[in-house]
């Protein structure tokens, strides 16, 4: 626990960016649920199993296995973390002149793309787009506007659409089977590959299960096979829906694609059976895929979240709605309208958080998805988001009472939150490692005017 004061000299020395602080000045951390979960026993059991041979390690073929169980897909390849499979999958297929669609990309996979000399492009459907709409299936990609796309560009110039699953950039909100299929079906008539970003795929197939007819009665896995039926590949970080503290994979159907990846994946990654990780870290991810389609931790885990959802609810505070299935994002454009989006709202909020409550989270806003046109004026992002991602099986439900009594102290005192000037940034991902410093205008007008008085 720290005091107040001593949350804003450390939030100060660390240039009003969350991601700078030391995790044990953080209280209640939700930064991500990313690496940040608890392992269970079995897990824990598994590890002391591993097979750390360089080559053809048994550890790999139950990986292989689990993995091939889900996907059906002939060709896994192991990898450090998601991005890892990205750079891979996007070094190959990306280049200048070719574009990536998708329902939302995540930072990291828009960043490799981009880094590759191709463009990434969003389709969102219009309900991902309005943040207090309650709709079953917000993440759903536009399939209208992705046929429009290719109509537009030629299909020869899309180089794949890949869907994430859930959409964590667009409030981790779930993609129904009906639109998968649909975009699968458009993919096939123009040959364009159609890849999944799997990270959060079994909290997907949960509110597929609960909220789409005709998966009621169907297991979590044989919802998660028949997605991934659709699909020609897939990227994992299994940081999430694998329970690992790190890893992922890559996998896929065309022969000739695998090969090309797996000669980038020895030179950067290492040996076909190992790709970065550990032979014990393979045996954690194994064992972590076949406890994620439990069906009562997901009915736990997405419960969870809600609750903190209906706490918010009571005093009207601002949310993308519904809440998600690994975070709830507040809405920072409407917790804090006196702050224009060039003083980065979302990351006021979050510094805010953080004094308040010693409670991390992260800015998915304009700082993180900000451009700057040609005369160096901020292009924002659509939504000016906090989100605050629960990492799985570590906090209770006292850790989100305390969590929503922080967020009402802060709604109650909202109109005395100021904005944030950067000071320092990098041109790809500036988010990890900006620097701010806060915006005096308003305390400056706020002064003149009890002067004036
Ligand atoms: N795709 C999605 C949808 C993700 O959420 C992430 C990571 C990645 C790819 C990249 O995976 O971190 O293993 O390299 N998301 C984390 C987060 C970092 O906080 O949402 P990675």
């Amino acid at each position: 626990m720290t005091s107040r004061s001593e949350r804003e000299q450390l939030l100060q020395d660390a240039h009003f960016n969350p991601f700078l602080l030391r995790a044990k000045d953080v209280t209640i951390d939700l930064l991500t649920d990313s690496g940040t979960g608890a392992m269970s026993s079995n897990q824990w059991a598994a590890i002391m199993r591993g097979d750390e041979s360089y080559a053809g390690s048994e550890s790999f073929y139950r990986f292989e296995s689990v993995i091939r169980n889900l996907t059906a897909m002939p060709f896994i390849l192991p990898v450090h973390q998601g991005r890892a499979a990205e750079k891979i999958l996007f070094s190959i297929t990306g280049g200048p002149g070719k574009y990536v669609l998708s329902n939302t990309l995540f930072d990291t996979t828009r960043a490799n793309i981009e880094v590759a000399g191709a463009t990434g492009v969003d389709l969102l459907c219009p309900e991902g787009k309005q943040p207090s709409l309650i709709a079953p299936f917000k993440g759903n990609m536009d399939e209208a506007a992705l046929e429009n796309f290719i109509n537009d560009k030629g299909a020869g110039n899309i180089s794949m659409v890949i869907m994430t699953v859930t959409n964590n950039s667009g409030g981790g909100q779930p993609v129904s089977m009906a639109n998968i299929r649909n975009v699968k079906k458009i993919c096939s008539g123009y040959g364009i590959p159609f890849f999944i970003d799997a990270c959060r795929f079994a909290e997907n197939c949960y509110f597929i299960k609960t909220r789409e007819p005709g998966f009621q009665d169907r297991s979590i896995l044989e919802i998660a096979q028949e997605l991934f039926s659709y699909a020609d590949g897939c990227t994992m970080s299994a940081k999430k829906d694998a329970f690992a503290n790190i890893g992922g994979f890559l996998a896929m159907h065309n022969k000739a694609l695998a090969d090309e990846c797996r000669n980038v994946l020895i030179i950067t990654e290492g040996f076909p059976t190992y790709g970065g990780l550990a032979g014990r870290d393979l045996e954690a991810i194994a064992t972590g895929l076949e406890e994620i389609v439990q069906e009562d931790y997901l009915a736990y885990r997405i419960r969870s979240i809600a609750y903190l959802g209906e706490q918010l609810d009571k005093e009207g505070i601002p949310y993308l709605k519904p809440t998600g299935g690994h975070a709830l994002y507040l809405d920072a454009k409407a917790f804090l309208p006196h702050i224009p989006v060039d003083k980065y709202p979302a990351q006021a909020l979050c510094c805010q958080l953080y004094i308040e409550g010693g409670v991390r989270g992260v800015e998915i806003g304009s700082v993180m998805f900000g451009k700057y046109d040609k005369d160096g004026k901020l292009i924002p992002a659509a939504n000016e988001l906090v989100r605050l991602a629960f990492p799985r099986r570590m906090y209770t439900q006292s850790h989100l009472d305390y969590v929503a009594e922080v967020i009402v102290q802060l709604y109650h005192s909202r109109s005395q939150i100021t904005g944030l000037i950067i000071t320092e940034e990098t041109p790809y991902l500036r988010h990890f490692t900006a620097k701010f410093k806060p915006d005096t205008t308003k305390i400056l007008q706020d002064d003149l005017q009890e002067i004036a008085l």
